[in-house]
């Protein structure tokens, strides 16, 4: 089938690319030239694993283009997917205009049935809005449908997830875009036995803000009973695990830290809280979330301030940049809160990240960044972890520790044994754990 996706950030170009590997013909389009003239020379703008083997491949095979037209994506399918950014606006609300905009110009371009499916993550009945706005800039009575269809990729493992999905959702109003999805989809449902669920387009929209809510409260509920930990003597990691093996609960999304970022926690739960103040029905509980979330980073600079007293003229060793392992996005990462505090007091501050340091360094120019762990820890008064990158665990601590000038590490992602940190002449702070004071 042809197929036609409007955005090429990491959920369209992860789909775009997805769906031209399952067989269909695929048109990304997008409106920033840069862009598309990167990835008609097989650049990927994003870091993804195995993205860009998967868009080689089917470039080459010519099932896969890219366009800055949107004329020519709306006359190239019957079915578009919206995957344009909802980014937040500085009153908190997600910026709807490009999705508005998508709307419009198929409409004003389609001469026959087109599908628009709502790909972006929006709030609950946005549906009704596009149906409004294309009414409005039809130019004939054409028929066409709306249809919502999240996406539960994650960033790292975004490949994976599109194959192998725990879910696909579908929300639909008519047997015409019900058919046409189906068709779409029904390669991966296949291949991976996955559930295809088929609902009402409200429900799907839901689903997604629903899905992501709730896995930042998971978070959220472990940080919080990791300051418990701390007070009590209890061990987070090993509650997490007891908690965890419960069925019920699971054991995933129980890492206590220094709390979620990225392009999709923060604002989805921020557009969630928004929607139901809006519609009468305060997610109070979502609030707190968000409390808890700020808090941890808060609590580990606290830390860090008593451990080292003053930190104006302090060496502070960072290692990562990006929100999680495995993707060079710094969207809300910790480092944001962390590296602007610290210059703030006047700290000298050594940065380490294998693949987020040059989208940090376009909007923190001027800093020290290193290629190696061990040299950005040189002469430094303190570590901190931020990311939880593989490669800090797989560091010599012996070494790291005749490396740095006082052996601290503040550990924001539970990445060592405390026990083992003391015996290695460490002073360990973690989160969610007693302090472990250096052995010597
Ligand atoms: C998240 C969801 O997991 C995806 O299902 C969803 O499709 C995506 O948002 C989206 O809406 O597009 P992602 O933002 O890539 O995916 O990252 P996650 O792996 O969910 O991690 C989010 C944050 O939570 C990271 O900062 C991570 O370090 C943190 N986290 C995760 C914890 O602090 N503890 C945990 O136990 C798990």
């Amino acid at each position: 089938m042809n197929i036609t996706v409007v955005g090429t950030g990491y959920v369209g170009l992860v789909s775009g690319a997805t769906f031209s590997e399952i067989g269909h013909n695929v048109m990304c389009i997008d409106n920033d030239d840069k862009k598309v003239a990167m990835l008609k020379r097989l650049e990927m703008p994003i870091y993804e694993e195995g993205l860009d083997e998967i868009v080689r491949k089917n470039v080459k095979a010519g099932r896969l283009h890219f366009s800055n037209c949107i004329k020519e994506g709306t006359e190239f399918a019957e079915v578009i997917f919206i995957a344009v950014g909802t980014p937040p606006m500085s009153t908190g609300e997600a910026n709807m205009s490009y999705v508005e905009r998508v709307g419009r110009e198929v409409a004003e371009n389609m001469t026959s049935y087109r599908l628009l499916v709502e790909k972006s993550t929006v709030i609950v009945n946005t549906n009704e809005q596009l149906k409004r706005t294309m009414t409005k800039y039809l130019k004939n009575d054409i028929p066409f449908d709306i249809a919502s269809n999240p996406e539960f990729l994650r960033e790292g493992t975004a490949i994976k997830d599109a194959f192998n999905p725990d879910r696909i959702v579908v929300g639909i109003e008519s047997n015409r875009a019900a058919r046409l999805l189906k068709e779409i989809y029904e390669p991966i449902v296949k291949k991976s036995g996955c559930p295809y669920l088929e609902m009402n387009i409200a429900s799907a929209e839901l689903t997604k803000h629903a899905s992501n809510s709730f896995l930042a409260m998971k978070i959220s509920f472990i940080n919080a009973v990791s300051r418990i930990c701390e007070i009590t003597g209890a061990d987070i990691g090993q509650v997490a695990h007891g908690v965890g093996l419960d069925k019920r609960i699971g054991p995933q999304f129980l890492s206590a830290g220094v709390g979620y970022g990225g392009s999709c926690f923060p604002k989805d739960v921020d557009a969630f809280i928004r929607m139901g103040d809006e519609c009468g029905y305060s997610l109070n509980i979502l609030k707190e979330v968000q409390r808890i979330n700020a808090s941890q980073r808060e609590h580990l600079m606290r830390k860090l301030q008593q451990e080292l007293w003053v930190l104006e003229d302090k060496t502070i060793a960072i290692f990562g940049l990006a929100f999680k392992a495995g993707t060079d996005d710094v969207r809300e990462s910790p480092s944001l809160y962390f590296v602007p505090k610290l210059l703030e007091k006047k700290a000298k501050l050594r940065l380490w990240d294998p693949i987020a340091k040059g989208k940090f360094d376009q909007d923190h120019p001027g800093l020290h960044y290193f290629d190696n762990l061990m040299e950005c820890a040189d002469g430094a008064d303190a570590v901190l972890i931020l990311t939880d990158w593989p490669e800090i665990k797989q560091l010599d601590l012996d070494q790291l520790k005749k490396n740095m000038k006082c052996p601290i590490i503040m550990d924001g992602r539970n990445l060592f044994d405390p026990k083992t940190m003391a015996g290695k002449g460490f002073t360990y702070h973690c989160i969610g754990k007693k302090q472990a004071v250096a052995m010597k």
